[in-house]
């Protein structure tokens, strides 16, 4: 493909509208030149760079080697590099919950990327929300963009153990509760967790969205992986800006990459590498983006048939710099050919298919494995249905406990964050080891913004009886991070009159991995009693990002997107099959 003459381009770019497009050019040129560029530097193809960094996101903390590796690919292939700030989001300091921002987030890149003049743009995201705002924001305005990826942190050591955020944290923090370890170890331990930059070193929400960005064909081959601070994260960074100019020429637009080949390949990577549910939640959004809704019942059939392969925590036993080291995202991708549309185009412009022919080979290693050895013979992630979630519910089987997933107990309820924080540790909490823990009200509208709240911590008094895993059901998100029988976004939730809400202390609940099915064993009929009972208020606000966020927000199976900023029209259903 070649540029078309007509079509303006770098500086050029959205001048055309203005009443005189001579003078608004001489202006422009004007004030760039402020920054003490040349008339030479701007006859080439202006590449945005979006510059996430922020003292509040340790995640992005390599932003400023990030940028200077872009901005050098960009000019050693004849582009000029113009970074721009957007917001920043680090999931561990960002309230009520980073989930909340990430469609803020998500509407700040595209505006920025609709209002600067710039022939592509390199997005640089990293901690959970991130990536999954820059795809959706990139994906409405349409320009020609590609991912890079800030990379994993290194993992930590702790008397003699490998450590890394956060899977360990949760498991640390529940030996903490049940008096296994003392207060002394638990602050040591805390000094290894994070050992660098970088975002969460095992297949939590960052490093699943990072694979499933190269497997949208987003970054250049192998841009998943690569650790933070290594050298190699560089050299990734200094070729994507290479290959930023390449699609800036070519217009090789962001709607040519995310097709639905495209997001079916993600969606087959997700599954093969027990990746984080919240990936669902952010595919949904960025599909819907382009016109493409998630169907979750063939979602869950390609789960079926798609192992898990990744050996990595929480679902298995490493962490992402082995996973870089193993071969990343290629040497998967090649174990999953049969399973994947190779003809999905990618932003070096090659197909999925080309660039496997171009991978380095395989080698003896035992962190991504054969297909015929998997670590795990589904794919992680399962979506249920039944009377007390008819819109859906998801649970990752691979990191849960299996004795667990064909369960019939009786539901201990509580009505949200407040209250669990107020009981779940009391000594008088009527609870067994047997029973299922009900959250409420931590659902899109609920919290709001679905925090992963659904992690229910195990009461303290069972915790210290040695219990590992109890069945929990919520409507929120749990981190990519975490391990347990959880079931998570049950939709419709909760605060805006879903079943769930309904939910009372000693109904019996049915969980069936194996038959897909949540159930609620209480009769319709009673049901609606307590519904007209006890009807809902729906949340809501008076002013500001919070009165938009609870008036558009849409639940899990839509995205959790706004209702305004998914495409007006439907394109089509992925996964097809
Ligand atoms: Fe940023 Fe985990 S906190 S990736
Ligand atoms: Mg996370």
């Amino acid at each position: 493909m070649t540029k078309k003459e007509d079509e303006p381009t770098g500086m050029r770019k959205g001048l055309v509208n203005y009443g005189d497009a001579g003078f608004s050019l001489f202006l422009r040129k004007a004030f760039i030149k402020g920054s003490g560029l040349t008339d030479n530097a701007l006859e080439r193809p202006v590449i945005g760079i979006t510059d996430t960094g922020s003292g509040y996101n340790p995640c992005h903390g390599n932003m400023p080697q990030l940028v200077e590796a872009v901005q050098r690919g960009i000019m050693l292939a004849g582009g000029l590099p113009v970074k721009f700030p957007t917001i920043s989001i680090g999931e561990s300091f960002a309230a009520p919950t980073s989930m909340y921002l990430r469609n803020l987030m998500s509407m700040d890149t595209e505006e920025m990327l609709r209002a600067q003049p710039m022939d592509a743009v390199v997005l640089i995201g990293g901690c959970d929300k991130t990536v999954p705002a820059q795809l959706m924001g990139a994906a409405s305005a349409g320009l020609p963009a590609i991912q890079l990826i800030t990379g994993s942190m290194l993992t930590g050591s702790h008397r003699g153990e490998t450590v890394g955020a956060c899977t360990d944290c949760r498991r640390y923090w529940a030996r903490f509760r049940a008096e296994e370890i003392d207060a002394q170890e638990i602050s040591d331990v805390n000094n290894q967790l994070v050992p660098s930059v970088g975002t969460c070193s095992v297949m939590g929400t960052a490093s699943t969205m990072a694979c499933i960005a190269e497997a949208l064909g987003m970054t250049v081959p192998g841009g998943a992986s690569p650790p933070a601070v290594t050298s190699a994260r560089m050299r990734v960074a200094e070729q994507t800006g290479a290959v930023a100019v390449q699609i800036a020429k070519s217009r090789l637009t962001i709607d040519k990459v995310l097709t639905e080949k495209a997001f079916e390949n993600a969606m087959r990577v997700l599954l093969a590498i027990g990746g984080s549910t919240n990936a669902i939640v952010h595919l949904t959004a960025i599909a819907g983006r382009l016109g493409f809704e998630v169907d979750l019942q063939a979602l869950d059939r390609m789960g079926r048939e798609t192992p898990v392969l990744v050996d990595l925590k929480p679902s298995g036993a490493h962490y992402m710099e082995h996973f870089d080291a193993a071969g990343g995202m290629p040497a998967l991708l090649r174990e999953l050919k049969p399973l994947l549309h190779l003809d999905a185009l990618t932003v070096t412009g090659r197909t999925l298919g080309e660039e496997l022919e171009r991978a380095a080979p395989p080698f003896p290693q035992d962190v991504i494995r054969p297909r015929d050895q998997p670590i795990y013979p589904q794919g992680g992630i399962a979506v249920l249905r039944g009377n007390l979630a008819p819109g859906g519910a998801i649970i990752k089987q691979s990191a849960a406990d299996p004795k667990l997933m064909e369960h019939e107990g009786r539901a201990v309820v509580f009505e949200g964050l407040e209250d669990l924080a107020s009981r779940i540790d009391s000594e008088d909490l009527d609870v067994a080891a047997d029973d299922i823990l009900v959250l409420k009200n931590i659902g899109p509208k609920g919290a709001p913004g679905m925090p992963e709240a659904g992690y229910i911590p195990l009461p303290r008094k069972l915790a210290r009886q040695g219990v590992k895993d109890m069945v929990r059901i919520s409507d929120g998100r749990m981190s990519g991070t975490a391990f347990g029988t959880i079931v998570l976004h049950v939709t419709p939730e909760s605060a805006i009159g879903g079943p769930l809400g309904q939910v009372r202390n000693g109904d019996r609940i049915r969980l069936s991995v194996e038959k897909r099915e949540i159930s609620l064993l209480v009769s319709d009929e009673e049901l609606a009693r307590r519904a007209k009972a006890d009807p809902v208020t729906e949340p809501s606000a008076d002013r500001g990002y919070r009165k938009l966020f609870l008036t558009t927000v849409t639940q899990a199976d839509k995205g959790v997107d706004f209702d305004f900023l998914a495409a007006p029209e439907t394109r089509g259903r992925v996964p097809k099959s």
